[in-house]
């Protein structure tokens, strides 16, 4: 197995390993340790039933249950579908899955630590997925700033009511918004390796703590801003079929770019992986 650095700031790969098989505890621990310290990792050349890729999820924690349940795959409720031909029922739109940045169910109160996708079948081209390091986002702000949003707190809702990047589609989901809102750190410690990292989603906070929720949207708004002029914190992964994409939800954010031609399929499954609760 080798494991290769991608970038200086975000993202590494691991070619020669077949997660079907048994790993020792060294191999399992030090793939464990490349997405903590590389926040983003892709494993190629897998060949995964459902079954499979959920006993390799494994690896990094224990699979929980997500928002959408109608995408699950039938007989395997934790592992979900994302394609580009999946459509609203109501409207027969086409869904964008994962459009804008965002970290992946927020509004839990103990949101999943990593989020894991694996490439069934890839377009000619686009559909890339984008993860940002919020570690070295959350560094690079002035000493001020950082100060002054340290404490803050985040109010999650499945969707707030002041963001400017509304999701068209609710879903299941929808009937399972949460009356009360579950508030998370605005700077988050991942309990790995004790490291701060801006941690929130424009869409799913309602509001900070002792703020509007328009003034909030403003803050995370220019901190997004803030991060996104350092195109050196994203690693842009391009799918080949067989990878398997890890990202540390806990120092990173992530989207979908939904730029492929429709009639190219591109499907992912998806698992996410139990945390701890935010601190
Ligand atoms: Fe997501």
């Amino acid at each position: 197995m080798q494991i290769r650095k991608l970038q200086e700031h975000i993202g590494a790969e691991i070619t020669g390993v077949d997660l079907r098989q048994p790993l020792d505890a060294k191999t399992r621990q030090a793939i464990y340790d490349a997405v903590v310290d590389n926040v983003a990792l892709v494993i190629r050349d897998q060949k995964f039933a459902p079954e499979d890729f959920l006993k390799a999820a494994r690896l990094f924690g224990e699979p929980m249950a997500q928002h959408h349940t109608e995408f699950a795959l039938p007989g395997q409720p934790l592992v979900n579908e994302i394609s580009n031909q999946h459509k609203d029922k109501k409207t027969g739109k086409r869904i964008n899955h994962g459009e804008a940045w965002h970290t992946d169910h927020p509004n839990h109160e103990i949101p999943p630590k990593f989020t894991i996708l694996y490439g069934v079948s890839v377009p000619s081209r686009g559909g890339d997925t984008e993860v940002m390091n919020t570690r070295a986002g959350y560094a690079l702000l002035p000493a001020e700033l950082k100060a002054r949003i340290r404490n803050m707190k985040t109010a999650n809702v499945y969707q707030g009511s002041a963001t400017r990047h509304r999701f068209a589609y609710a879903g299941s989901a929808q009937d399972e918004r949460q009356p009360d809102p579950v508030l998370q750190p605005l700077v988050r410690t991942n309990a790995d390796n004790d490291t701060q990292a801006l941690y929130f989603s424009v869409t799913k906070c309602e509001n900070i703590v002792g703020m509007s929720p328009e003034a909030t949207q403003d803050l995370l708004e220019d901190l997004l801003a803030r991060m996104l002029k350092h195109p050196e914190l994203i690693y842009q992964h391009k799918w080949r079929k067989g990878d398997m994409l890890i990202w540390d939800n806990r120092s990173a954010m992530h989207q979908g770019v939904i730029d492929c031609p429709p009639e190219d399929v591109r499907l992912v499954h998806r698992i996410i992986i139990e945390g701890e609760k935010p601190h």
